[in-house]
């Protein structure tokens, strides 16, 4: 049976892509570091030392661990300040109606993210009442595509993963919800989350009804 629903936050709530890209872009252009889309693309779910160890790799650049932190940390101040701008206006097309149909129907709800601004995130989105469970980049050490985070997600939740289905625009993402026995919906091109149980192109699409559908023998 079907009882809880995790979100990820970045790219299936709201697209935080583009202002991730501008201050990593940032941080790049001073560092005399290449990065463009392309790169940014790698970035999708995965963690920020991580995402700047990609950067530093595609650059053939090694630092010390401190320096690491303290670039990872600008390029963070840079980010929160840019989330200053987002509004309620920003939900992904879509996602704002799952998650209100979701809480009528009674299924509990938890968030699923990588982001250690994801209470931010949510805060500027108005978005807190939709969510029992928080879990987000403080909450778990291992990133995805470790399935820790949706443990800690659907065990807060007091669910089994078998009974939760997670939403994901990310490939790791959908990689740590098949690890840890999640049913998994994925957001974006066949390439990136063909791999998850059931896709959508967009989270538009992604409607409480055909969920259901796809999903009706588990509820
Ligand atoms: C994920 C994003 O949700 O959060 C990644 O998809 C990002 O791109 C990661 O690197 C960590 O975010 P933050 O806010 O902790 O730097
Ligand atoms: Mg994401």
């Amino acid at each position: 049976m079907i009882k809880g629903f995790i979100f990820d936050l970045d790219g299936v709530i709201t697209d935080t892509a583009e202002l991730h890209y501008e201050a990593w872009k940032k941080l790049s252009d001073g560092m005399g570091w290449h990065f463009d889309r392309e790169l940014n693309e790698k970035l999708r779910g995965i963690s920020r030392m991580d995402s700047i160890k990609v950067i530093m790799d595609h650059n053939h650049v090694i630092l010390t661990d401190d320096a690491v932190v303290e670039l990872a940390t600008k390029k963070n101040d840079l980010y929160v300040d840019s989330l200053e701008s987002m509004t309620p206006e920003d939900y992904l097309p879509g996602a704002r109606e799952l998650l209100t149909h979701l809480r009528q129907e009674g299924f509990l709800v938890a968030l699923g993210s990588a982001s250690k601004n994801a209470i931010k995130v949510l805060q500027q989105l108005n978005a807190m009442h939709y969510f029992d469970v928080i879990g987000d980049g403080n909450s778990v050490a291992k990133s995805k595509p470790a399935p820790d985070i949706f443990l800690y997600a659907s065990e807060k939740l007091k669910l089994q993963p078998s009974n939760c289905v997670v939403f994901e625009d990310a490939e790791k993402g959908i990689d740590a919800a098949i690890a840890g026995g999640f049913h998994s919906v994925g957001i974006g091109p066949k390439e990136r989350v063909g791999h998850a149980e059931l896709r959508f192109n967009t989270m538009k699409e992604a409607t409480y009804f055909e969920v259901r559908s796809f999903f009706s023998d588990f509820f």
